[in-house]
Order: C-alpha cells, then structure tokens, then sequence
C-alpha cells in the first residue's frame, strides 16, 4: 500500500526506514501488485538496486546509505575493534550495484565520511546521515518542482520519459516533481514515454500518477516526434542520473533522441535533477560509463537458446549533449544553456 503522505499529489514512497530495516517497494512488480520488501542487511540492499527493485539515480544513493547503516551495525557487533575495515567489502559491493547514477557514490561518499569520524557504535551517527539524504532529496524535489514550473508558464502540454517521480527519488520526484507542481498551478497536458524496454513510463510514471489522481496520457516512444509535429507539447522534462561539469546528461535511454527531436521541433528541452546528480570530476558527459543490462531484457524468449544466431544491444543510458538543453534545474537555481562556465555559477555562491 503507498504511505500516506499529507500531499493528496504526493502518496507514493519507495523507500522507508522502520523498525530499524528498510522497507523497498519492489518497483519490478508494479503495477500488478504493490509489495514492500524488508531488508535488515547490506548484501540484500545491493541485491535490490542491482534487479531494479529500487531505482532512479537519487533513490538507488537514499537505499545504498541505509546499506550503509545495515552494514556498520553487523560489522560493529562482528568485531567492534575491526568493523571500519570490514565494512569496505560491503561499501565496494554497494558501490558495484549499479555503475551509471552518480547519486550512488555520492551517497556513499557521505557515508564514508562520517564512519571516518565515528567512534563507537556507530549506527546512530550513520542512520543519522542516511535520513538527512532523504530528507535532503525530498526538500530539493519540492524546491525543482516551484523553479521548473515557473519556466513551463504559459504552457499546455509536456512530455517525460522513464519514471522520475516520487518512486525513483527520496519523494515528489525531479522532472515528475516540476510536472506535479505544474499540475497543481494548472498545466493541461502530461504525456508519459512508455520507455522501453523496462517500461518505467507505462508500468511506473502511469501508476504513480494514477495513484495521486493527476491525468495523464501514455505514448509509445516511437509516437514522440509525431506528438512534438502535433504541437501539443512546448517542454520535454526528463531527470538525470550524471550531470557532467559542462552540462552534458546521462538518463535514460532515449532520452538524447527525445532532445534531438525536441530542438528540430522548436520545443523546449529540460534536465531536473538535484546538485547530488551532478559530477563535477568529469569534463564532459564522454567520461560517463553507460550501463548495459542483460541483452535477456530485450530480446524475445522466442530467440534465446542455441538454435538462434540474434543478439540484442541493451544500452539503458545515453548522454544529451548539453547544446541541446535549454535548461537544467537543481535545488540551487536554474543554469539556462548550459555549459561549463553556467554550470560552474551554479555553486560560485
Ligand atoms: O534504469 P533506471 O530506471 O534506474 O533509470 C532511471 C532514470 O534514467 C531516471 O530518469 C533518472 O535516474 C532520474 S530519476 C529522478
């Protein structure tokens, strides 16, 4: 069952820490049934991020700190003289879970932090940090949501693709999160990407939605430069799982052919994704290592097996350029035509 949550547009949470556990919402069966998994250790958590039980850049950093927490507490009470060199496998194997969302490391690098300046037990400290990252992301999400409505005034129609709404961020969601907010001052028109091949538009985006009972029309991805001929839309808002330091981005696959339609078509082409997103160390998106998932996840059973000579390609990122977007929204503000020295500002103050 979704938590409750005061935000009638807002009822949907991935991740919750109870009774000294996290509780995962296994986003690979959704639609079809909502189940919760606990977790009371490290291994299950990487487990649960690399089958995409959790996913979406800043939810899979939110799980891997509560990892963390999971793993400081077997490891203090394995050998409470060892436990910060023990607790290195577990942070290598959480780091191994996923290669593309820079919000993993980042997460993981906070987390280091404080285990470096801990003494004693230290799940209190380390549970203390995880819940400031979440609650961190939800704060940042509801911050993009007012500063990316704003530049969608006077617009109709937008479209996103994959699912970057409450289900795959700490809540409210980053360009799911600006649609909510546009929802709510007015906006007419959501057009969700099915987003093939794992579907995170028409089995997650769709359901979401429908559960906060805010209208939305699904499209084949296909159907995209076709919808942006019609008119109907004036944005394209996807998320982010890596921001390079010059604006180019890491998402979806897709998500660079949606921009490159988007500028044949004159529509306006947005990032949302908080500062957590973005990976100063790297010059361009060049550097970004793009995931490739089981080619299983792709091709048709009908052709596995050593009767059949067909392979299948599965890319699931690509990186966007950013010449091709006009505008990339964070908790910090707003960069317009990125490159590196707009995107640089963003943290000048
Ligand atoms: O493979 P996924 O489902 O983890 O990919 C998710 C995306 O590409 C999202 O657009 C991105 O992580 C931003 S989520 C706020």
């Amino acid at each position: 069952m979704p938590s409750s949550n005061s935000n009638s547009h807002d009822t949907v949470r991935a991740l919750q820490w109870t009774h000294g556990a996290l509780q995962v919402l296994d986003q690979r069966k959704l639609p079809a049934s909502i189940e919760y998994d606990t977790y009371d250790n490290a291994a299950g958590v990487t487990e649960a991020i690399a089958s995409m039980r959790v996913r979406g850049a800043p939810a899979i950093g939110i799980a891997a700190a509560y990892g963390v927490v999971l793993a400081a507490r077997a490891r203090y009470h394995e050998n409470p003289a060892e436990w910060k060199s023990l607790i290195q496998a577990d942070l290598d194997r959480l780091a191994a879970s996923r290669p593309t969302a820079v919000n993993l490391f980042w997460a993981l690098d906070r987390m280091r932090e404080v285990i470096a300046g801990t003494e004693g037990d230290p799940e209190a400290s380390l549970l203390a940090a995880a819940l400031a990252i979440h609650q961190d992301d939800l704060a940042a999400n509801r911050r993009m949501g007012e500063l990316g409505a704003d530049l969608l005034q006077g617009s109709s129609g937008v479209l996103t693709h994959c699912n970057t709404g409450s289900l795959a961020t700490g809540g409210y969601g980053t360009a799911l999160g600006v649609i909510r907010s546009a929802h709510a001052r007015g906006l007419q028109h959501i057009y969700a990407n099915e987003t093939r091949p794992w579907l995170q538009g028409a089995r997650l985006t769709v359901w979401e939605l429908d559960q906060d009972r805010i209208p939305a029309t699904l499209i084949a991805d296909s159907a995209a430069a076709w919808l942006m001929r019609s008119g109907a839309v004036q944005w394209v808002i996807v998320g982010a799982d890596r921001i390079a330091a010059n604006g180019d981005t890491a998402n979806k696959i897709g998500t660079y052919s949606l921009a490159v339609n988007a500028r044949h078509h004159g529509v306006k082409f947005m990032v949302a994704a908080p500062t957590s997103t973005i990976d100063w160390s790297i010059p361009s998106g060049e550097a970004i290592e793009i995931e490739q998932r089981d080619r299983n996840e792709l091709l048709n059973e009908h052709f596995r097996g050593p009767d059949h000579v067909i392979d299948a390609w599965n890319p699931v990122f690509d990186v966007t350029p950013a010449q091709l977007v006009d505008a990339i929204v964070t908790e910090r503000g707003v960069v317009l035509k990125p490159d590196a020295e707009s995107m640089r500002a963003l943290i000048a103050h």
